[in-house]
């Protein structure tokens, strides 16, 4: 396969960061708190370790190779490596389509976090009463211009990190904002841990609850795992087309899928203790980020206003590093059928911001449209085609690709040692993960 010259990461470091950024977002901060504890706190947790580094950084694993062996995005990449068989590049566009839709709906809560940083900022949220945050959401979410103005915002800030370019764009930002980010993260731990009644809050995360542990607590976690590694939509074969060729591929996605997992724990640690401290009752979805925990930035007294201003700035450039990738990898996608990259960043924007506005526009109770868009990508996005794009992935990687080539990529063309590790990645991709995908796609659909 030729590798040719175009641009992509400039050291193993930088693209570590750029796909941890991808990988670290609103699924770790917000998601991933709530339903570890919904279902059943450290009993999740352990399903959800198997799931993160079996499954997960397998596709992590195979979506690097395919991307750095080609050089090409995913709607070509699989015809590349199989050429008797085209019809493998549906896979690659499915998934591209699959990260258009993800990219809408994240931007309409990405502007909601925007929105809520800078109300933070000004100080509008501290002078909203205790009782009074549930009705402040609902009519900012659903009022018709201002959720609109915030999600253009954020976009321009995303489309501008992208026109900059692969390595004077994205790896520098992300090289910059990840280790930033988890210093605020800290931070915030520390604060909410010390807080007095934190305990509570410690093990309504990590006490195994078995009985909470349902099927549909499994597929959950499965869903959870492939969202929050970024993985089975193909942007991680974008970002493995610009790996450099000395990248250890496998050494790479397990620090970047360690580097997520701690970061989805300590966010939870960053949120229950406090919100149990303050008495507060854990929440799913909006209501938590936008409704109980400005409850708790207010009770905390005059350091609540800061420590308001980090955690919304903390979600919103998480959010940034998500969205770039979801941008890039679409716009790699024109840029290969022979689109500038300016065009082609502005074009997918441009598309992309007029979905993420009806999806605002119907939602809430006060919706403008009845279309149900939100609640209909939200399902979408989030339950059913990143495990149908992941199993199709997988299935092509462990079967349809030659084991030469495998190997011979995560072994760096024979200078990295094909140990026991490599090989067992190897099987995990061929044999567990397929079964492990199917078996969870199809409970998902019976059940
Ligand atoms: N991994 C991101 C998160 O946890 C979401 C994402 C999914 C980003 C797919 C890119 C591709 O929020």
């Amino acid at each position: 396969m030729t590798t040719n010259s175009k641009s992509g990461f400039n050291s193993s470091f930088g693209a570590i960061m750029a796909a941890a950024g991808s990988a670290v977002g609103l699924g770790n901060i917000w998601r991933f708190p709530y339903i570890c504890g919904k279902y059943g706190g450290g009993a999740f947790l352990l399903v959800y370790v198997f799931f993160v580094f079996f499954i997960g950084m397998v596709l992590m694993m195979s979506e690097f190779v395919i991307g750095r062996r080609t050089r090409m995005t995913p709607a070509t990449a699989y015809s590349a490596l199989r050429p008797q068989r085209p019809q493998w590049r549906w896979v690659g566009i499915l998934g591209l389509l699959t990260s258009f839709l993800i990219l809408a709906i994240y931007l309409v809560i990405s502007g909601w976090t925007l929105n809520y940083f800078w109300e933070s900022v000004t100080g509008t949220l501290a002078s909203v009463s205790n009782t009074g945050f549930e009705a402040h959401f609902n009519h900012f979410a659903s009022s018709p211009v201002r959720p609109i103005v915030f999600i253009a915002l954020f976009l321009a800030c995303t489309a501008l990190v992208v026109i900059a370019g692969v390595d004077k764009g994205i790896e520098r930002v992300s090289k910059l904002l990840m280790p930033f980010l988890v210093v605020l993260l800290v931070l915030l731990c520390i604060r909410s841990v010390t807080l007095e009644g934190a305990s509570a809050g410690i093990a309504y995360l990590f006490q195994p609850d078995f009985t909470k542990l349902t099927g549909e607590g499994i597929l959950a976690a499965l869903g959870q795992a492939l969202f929050s590694l970024s993985v089975g939509m193909g942007v991680m074969i974008v970002y493995g087309s610009y790996l450099p060729v000395d990248d250890n591929i496998l050494k790479s996605s397990m620090w970047i899928t360690v580097c997520d997992f701690f970061i989805a724990v300590l966010s939870g640690v960053a949120i229950f203790p406090a919100v149990f401290a303050c008495g507060q009752t854990p929440t799913e979805g909006p209501g938590l980020v936008y409704q109980v925990l400005p409850v708790v930035f207010n009770s905390l007294g005059g350091i609540g206003h800061i420590v308001s201003i980090v955690f919304f700035l903390l979600l919103t450039l998480a959010a940034l590093t998500s969205a770039i990738s979801l941008l890039e990898a679409l716009t790699a996608w024109l840029n290969e059928r022979g689109m500038k990259r300016v065009v082609s960043a502005l074009l997918i924007s441009l598309s992309v911001v007029v979905l993420a506005a009806l999806a605002s526009l119907s939602f809430g109770d006060g919706k403008l449209c009845d279309l149900h868009l939100f609640d209909f990508l939200d399902k979408l996005t989030g339950a059913y085609l990143p495990p149908i794009c992941a199993f199709l992935t997988i299935l092509f990687f462990g079967w349809f690709m030659k084991k030469e080539d495998i190997l011979d990529e995560l072994s760096n063309h024979g200078t990295l040692k094909v140990g026991y590790f490599k090989v067992f990645y190897y099987f995990l991709a061929r044999f567990v993960a397929p079964l492990a995908l199917l078996t969870v796609l199809v409970a998902g659909i019976v059940g």
